[in-house]
């Protein structure tokens, strides 16, 4: 389509930026939407990478020399829209004058890759959605968000995202968007501010922007591959089975087109668009290929060779644990009470952290912060031990290794951690016990689609490496001890 245009910055730049957003929590829409003051005299990252932008594309839309444009921003990290596609207007202004005001361009930055939730961008219009006066000559493009890429579009028309696969509902994706308008000032928005000043000598090659033609993309435009109900049914009822097969199913075409046109190039790397059915395909086709290529080279004597090169390490890690194990009632309903006691009498005084893992930050204290509970816990320790050596069959070879022990906090109050993404997490083995049970809702998720809802005091064993996220609690507080084991050769 004419208006969409993908390009390319330094991802030193979008870390520090996503870092800055993520580290102050302006995180969201709506609550977190600023105006961008581009006047001042010193910027902090983000405002940098933003006041940058907006020049760059200003320079390329601006036609009237008296023009004044205003910078719209907010980052969110979000599972797939659920009410379908939608049209960037001045909400505020809408609500209370019901007139629509569109910005001049919108601008979209990834700050991450996302297999699973493609941005859905058309060239359909308010009025050509009103009166349903699409056509064949429509168009709607797909595009895989990848960290250190933007898209720009224009946001009158209809656009979202989407998941395409049942299995990763959980999955967020990280963008920060940007509006740009022309001689309009979206209503009840404050400007952002930042303590954060940085200088920006030197940050010149940080902040390069190139245009690069289609990555990530699937148009589909094609009489024959767009089927127009499916898509009207997701347009207008937000159903949208129909039209996630359709993209899944030009992603299977399009990854069988570059793997017979590439027969030999493992080294392309430009298109990365995997459903669930998709994965397994290449993979299997990759390792057969790679099976094939030690066949031929006589180099069979080497096991551990053969093993990594047809992924076989990989799987065994994940398989040999996949099994997920319950012990109920390993702690009675007298120990967790004095357990959660303690841990409210302790952290009184010392609160929690909120930083000890970088990447999925859980609200924790690390475990010998409570000396009664470890000095417990450390009793428990053996039994521990056996059970999980057992479950997982694991023999004498192998020591384990409990490389963190902490309690999680998740509460239900506005600014508390309800929740946890889905992630997998550093080690081989994860385990959990629940400590209460006066709260609502909660629950561990995993990425095949099992909820598991131990009881208080149960011990729930599962392999660090399945993705599984901490389901939102709806009341009260949920308190859980984590472990995370690793396992270690006896020497
Ligand atoms: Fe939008
Ligand atoms: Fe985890």
């Amino acid at each position: 389509m004419d208006n969409i245009n993908i390009w390319s910055v330094n991802k030193n730049i979008i870390n520090k930026v996503k870092k800055e957003l993520v580290e102050k929590n302006h995180i969201g829409y709506r609550k977190h939407t600023y105006l961008l003051n581009t006047k001042k005299d010193e910027y902090s990252y983000t405002e940098l990478y933003l006041k940058n932008l907006a020049n760059y594309y200003i320079n390329k839309i601006k036609t009237e020399p008296n023009d004044e444009y205003t910078i719209e921003f907010w980052y969110k990290e979000i599972m797939a829209d659920k009410n379908g596609l939608h049209t960037d207007v001045d909400e505020y202004r809408r609500d209370i004058t019901e007139k629509v005001i569109f910005p001049e361009l919108s601008c979209v930055s990834y700050l991450d890759d996302n297999e699973f939730i493609p941005t859905i961008i058309t060239d359909i219009d308010f009025d050509c959605f009103k009166y349903k006066k699409y056509s064949n000559e429509n168009k709607v493009l797909i595009n895989f968000p990848k960290n250190g890429t933007i898209i720009t579009f224009d946001g009158s028309k209809y656009h979202g995202s989407l998941c395409i696969d049942d299995l990763q509902e959980m999955t967020s994706r990280k963008i920060l968007v940007m509006n740009i308008w022309k001689n309009y000032i979206p209503k009840n928005l404050t400007y952002f501010k930042s303590n954060i000043k940085i200088s920006s000598k030197n940050l010149d090659e940080e902040l390069k922007i190139e245009n690069i033609t289609n990555i990530n993309n699937i148009d589909l435009d094609d009489d024959k591959t767009l089927n127009w109900i499916n898509f009207e049914n997701y347009l207008y009822n937000h159903i949208n089975c129909g039209f996630i097969e359709m993209i899944n199913n030009e992603l299977v075409k399009e990854e069988e087109k570059k793997i017979s046109e590439n027969d030999d190039d493992n080294n392309d790397t430009s298109v990365k668009m995997r459903t669930t059915y998709l994965f397994r395909y290449n993979k299997e086709l990759s390792e057969k290929k790679r099976f094939k290529t030690l066949l031929d080279s006589n180099n069979l004597d080497d096991d551990i060779k053969l093993m990594q090169s047809i992924g076989l390490k990989e799987n065994y890690k994940l398989n040999r644990f996949f099994q997920r194990f319950t012990k109920q009632g390993f702690l009675s309903e007298e120990i967790c009470n004095w357990i959660c006691a303690d841990i409210e009498c302790v952290t009184k005084e010392i609160g929690w952290q909120t930083k000890r893992h970088s990447k999925y930050p859980t609200t924790d204290n690390e475990i010998m912060l409570f000396p009664n509970i470890y000095k417990y816990m450390l009793q428990r320790m053996i039994e521990l031990n056996i059970f999980i050596k057992d479950k997982y069959m694991i023999n004498d070879d192998y020591n384990l290794n409990f490389k963190d022990i902490f309690i999680v906090k998740y509460e239900c109050e506005n600014d508390k951690q309800k929740s946890l993404e889905l992630h997998i997490d550093h080690a081989i083995i994860s385990g959990q016990i629940l400590l209460n049970d006066n709260f609502e809702g909660g629950g561990t998720y995993f990425n095949d689609g099992l909820i598991v809802k131990p009881k208080k005091g149960d011990f729930l064993l599962h392999s660090s490496q399945i993705k599984h996220a901490g389901l939102p609690i709806t009341k009260g507080k949920r308190y859980i001890i984590v472990f995370f084991i690793d396992l270690e050769k006896n020497k």
